[in-house]
């Protein structure tokens, strides 16, 4: 096996060629191995991943565990300092290995099924209907994400937990505050507390009467604390929201770019659902990670990684990677995409990836209908990129129709 003799690079974080391309570095990068030894921002050298085949054996190995105790950092980014500290609560089980995490995953697996999902469509259908409603009454230029992008997604998770709808403004309100790059540490720290603390009195007051909603369910279901409960509720609002958000926005700018592909999706619904995949593969907007930490010394694809070696991994880079899929560097939503790994791959793949498939094959079919005629506002090299946070996408997105 190899070993790492080679000089390792720093996280790569070059300019990208194009709003919808990861930085070209990746792909040779990637020609040159799949794995290639980096030293993250500590010093520490480990690795950083960019083949497909490569990232789904480690994120499927049970030698690789995400405990933050066992990861060197790979990035200093604001959003991460201002959450220190406060990401450890009993049930955040996105940093917990088996069998602490199964427990977790098993007590949610059932609310988050795609015929689970199917149920919760016409929900997804009516909140989409009525912030187009709000969106057309407002009028010409609007920006999207604003308008659309950010309150859908809120919305349908809101609908989704159970929380009032006399309470969803200040949540909106408090969760914007959190993902706006404008914030500053302290009223991150703030909006982080405010939606945290949201939950435990809802949680009480459900346990006293329960409603048709995910946490009454998993209250009178499961044997979770009402503390545990409080962390999930909180990690599946941030989970869900600015992840889709994101993809909603950069999506439409996608197919707006991509005139073509609109077209193809507005004379052919049924298309939708592949479209949402080619959308996830093309755009990965998890543009920073899954990191895991080697437990044992585990050889990939002829590379030795060693124990306590942190291991940094490139989605954007193995959902372009020529060796799994034809023509990575086009969007067509014609091509079986199946098989990309924007949701991660393994125990801790996207829980919500089959609520965020819905919002999208409903989304964006019905923004495009809506407003068959919707265009950039701006020319597309002046809409505001959003690159220093764990999630790509962008600021705004200024629309008109
Ligand atoms: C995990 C992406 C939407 C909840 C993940 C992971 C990725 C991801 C890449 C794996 C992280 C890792 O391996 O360390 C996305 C994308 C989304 C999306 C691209 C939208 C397009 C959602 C939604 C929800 C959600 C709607 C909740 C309602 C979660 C949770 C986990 C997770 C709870 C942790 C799972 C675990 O550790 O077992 N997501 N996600 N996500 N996602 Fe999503």
């Amino acid at each position: 096996a190899r070993a790492a003799t080679e000089t390792p690079i720093t996280f790569p974080r070059q300019a990208r060629p194009g709003p919808f391309d990861p930085p070209e570095v990746l792909g040779a990068l990637r020609e040159q191995s799949p794995l290639i030894p980096m030293r993250f921002a500590d010093g520490h050298v480990g690795w950083f991943v960019t083949g497909y085949s490569a990232v789904r054996s480690i994120l499927s190995d049970p030698r690789f565990s995400v405990r933050p105790e066992r990861q060197h950092p790979a990035v200093d980014l604001p959003m991460t300092r201002a959450l220190i500290g406060k990401m450890n609560g009993s049930g955040m089980f996105l940093i917990m290995d088996p069998p602490e995490h199964t427990r977790y995953r098993r007590a949610l697996a059932a609310e988050f099924t795609g015929q689970r999902m199917k149920l919760f469509e016409p929900k997804i259908v009516e909140i989409t209907r009525t912030c187009l409603d709000a969106m057309e009454a407002a009028g010409s230029p609007a920006d999207l994400v604003e308008r659309f992008a950010f309150p859908v997604p809120s919305l349908v998770i809101c609908e989704l937990l159970g929380i009032p709808p006399a309470d969803r403004v200040e949540f909106q309100h408090a969760s914007a505050t959190l993902f706006d790059r404008g914030s500053g540490i302290e009223e991150t720290r703030r909006a982080f507390d405010t939606v945290l603390g949201f939950f435990p009195p809802l949680i009480r007051q459900k346990r006293q009467d329960p409603g048709d909603d995910l946490l009454s369910r998993l209250i009178q279901h499961s044997a979770l604390t009402d503390d545990e409960l409080a962390t999930i509720g909180y990690m599946l609002f941030a989970g869900g929201f600015e992840t889709t958000a994101s993809m909603l926005a950069l999506g439409t700018f996608a197919l707006l770019e991509h005139p073509e592909q609109k077209e193809l999706l507005r004379g052919d619904p049924s298309l939708a659902g592949n479209a949402v995949e080619e959308l996830l593969r093309y755009l990965t907007i998890g543009h920073i990670g899954p990191q895991r930490a080697a437990t044992a010394d585990v050889e990939i694809e002829g590379v030795l990684i060693r124990k306590g070696q942190s291991v940094m991994m490139s989605l954007s880079a193995a959902n372009r990677d020529p060796a799994h899929f034809t023509d990575p560097e086009t969007l067509d939503i014609t091509k079986p995409a199946g098989g990309h790994v924007a949701f991660g791959h393994g125990v801790h793949g996207c829980l919500g990836g089959q609520l965020a498939r819905v919002e999208m094959r409903v989304a964006y079919p019905a923004l495009f209908e809506r407003f068959p005629g919707l265009r950039l506002a701006v020319p597309p090299d002046e809409v505001s990129i959003k690159l220093d946070a764990f999630v790509y996408g962008v600021h705004s997105l200024p629309v008109a129709w």
